[in-house]
């Protein structure tokens, strides 16, 4: 069976790598800033619902590049690599077959994704690179046409200044895209991964006091099952977008959301098992001293409905990470911090465990 990688967001890898160590029958090969290699034997419809990757691949070519390799041999050096590994071309578009679930013997109409980045990144070479690439397949595989319109199957092709990477895109829309969310303010991976460093089990009943359009807890609720979920937020058309979230998500029958503001305590002592939420950051929601303001109460709020041994997991940018650790009580021991980023914003999901003997 040939062998996979997928593509996951910045920070993300961490949470890729943990939901396929659970898979059977996986070996990881290697973890680079944005991928993540492995080898799986047996079933392969697990990998079609890891749910903190973007995007999966059947891997065709993972090799290092020669340093200084020059503009005018750039073609002479990919088609040895390629030409290199072509006999294992047809068990790739087999395996390819057998996961998207088309007939072996089925023609395929295909076309090259290419992103070069580093010193490749010119607009001389995205052509000549595709094209290239495009021929050696048709070359070694009889059943393969270039379609660039309507393409059965993406090739997806990456090369920078450490590594030429091709990979055959398994599913033709992300597996990061969930259809069941119609307003999606926070990526889905990252609440994925938010609810994963929590360890968000069917046991737990959540609360998200800043819930938004509640993408957070349709995420609890579809992925880990959460027995149930609060979702509180200010904005009235904030909710209008939750309640349509959960309507389409099917989680409605185990989330409440209530309109009301998170910084006064609405609901009983030590109610929740977790408490999830993506504050506030960024000018629009106001200056850093009234967002510090914000945190201190909503903090405040959080520890006053959270269980003794109860867990936290807070998205929160770079910027207010410390302050908000600052703020945070000498009862909830600080878990662990995981870097990321939302689009080019660096950010950080930061997790606590309450203590067992809290003062209340
Ligand atoms: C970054 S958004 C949350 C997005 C949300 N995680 C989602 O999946 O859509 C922050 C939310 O906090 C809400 N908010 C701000 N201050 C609040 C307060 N004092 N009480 C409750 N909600 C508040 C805003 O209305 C906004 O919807």
């Amino acid at each position: 069976m040939p062998d996979f990688f997928c593509t996951v967001g910045f920070g993300l890898d961490y949470f890729a790598v943990k939901e396929l160590q659970v898979l059977p029958l996986t070996t990881l090969q290697q973890t680079l800033v944005g991928k993540v290699f492995f080898h799986k034997e047996g079933s392969l419809d697990s990998l079609l619902v890891l749910k903190t990757v973007e995007r999966l691949f059947v891997k065709v070519v993972h090799v290092e590049v020669e340093p200084n390799i020059q503009d005018s041999l750039l073609e002479d050096w990919l088609t040895c690599k390629l030409s290199h590994t072509s006999k294992f071309f047809s068990d790739c578009l087999l395996t390819w077959k057998e996961i998207a679930n088309i007939n072996s013997d089925c023609a395929v109409k295909f076309r090259i994704n290419s992103r070069l980045s580093g010193g490749f990144r010119k607009a001389s070479n995205f052509q000549r690179v595709s094209s290239l690439v495009g021929s050696v397949f048709m070359q070694h595989l009889d059943s393969c046409v270039i379609d660039v319109r309507d393409p059965d199957l993406e090739i997806f092709l990456h090369l920078n200044d450490s590594f030429l990477t091709v990979g055959l895109q398994v599913t033709k829309k992300p597996l990061s895209d969930r259809s069941y969310l119609n307003h999606i303010l926070v990526r889905s991976t990252v609440c994925v991964a938010m609810c994963m460093a929590v360890d968000l089990s069917s046991k737990d009943v959540i609360l998200d006091p800043m819930c938004g359009a509640a993408t957070i807890l349709a995420e609890a609720i579809k992925q880990f099952n959460c027995k149930a979920a609060v979702g509180v937020d200010c904005d009235p058309l904030q909710l209008k977008l939750a309640q349509d979230n959960l309507s389409t998500s099917l989680a409605f029958r185990h989330v409440d959301l209530i309109c009301g503001d998170s910084r006064s305590i609405i609901f009983k002592d030590q109610w929740f098992d977790v408490v999830l939420c993506d504050v506030p950051f960024g000018r629009k929601f106001g200056e850093f001293k009234e967002i510090q303001r914000l945190l201190t109460s909503i903090v405040k709020s959080v520890d006053i409905v959270l269980k003794p041994g109860g867990r936290v997991g807070i998205l929160i940018s770079e910027k207010l990470r410390q302050t908000l650790i600052d703020l945070c009580p000498d009862c909830w021991s600080l878990h662990n911090q995981h870097p990321l980023r939302l689009g080019t914003l660096p950010a950080a999901i930061v997790t606590w465990k309450k203590t067992l003997t809290c003062p209340i």
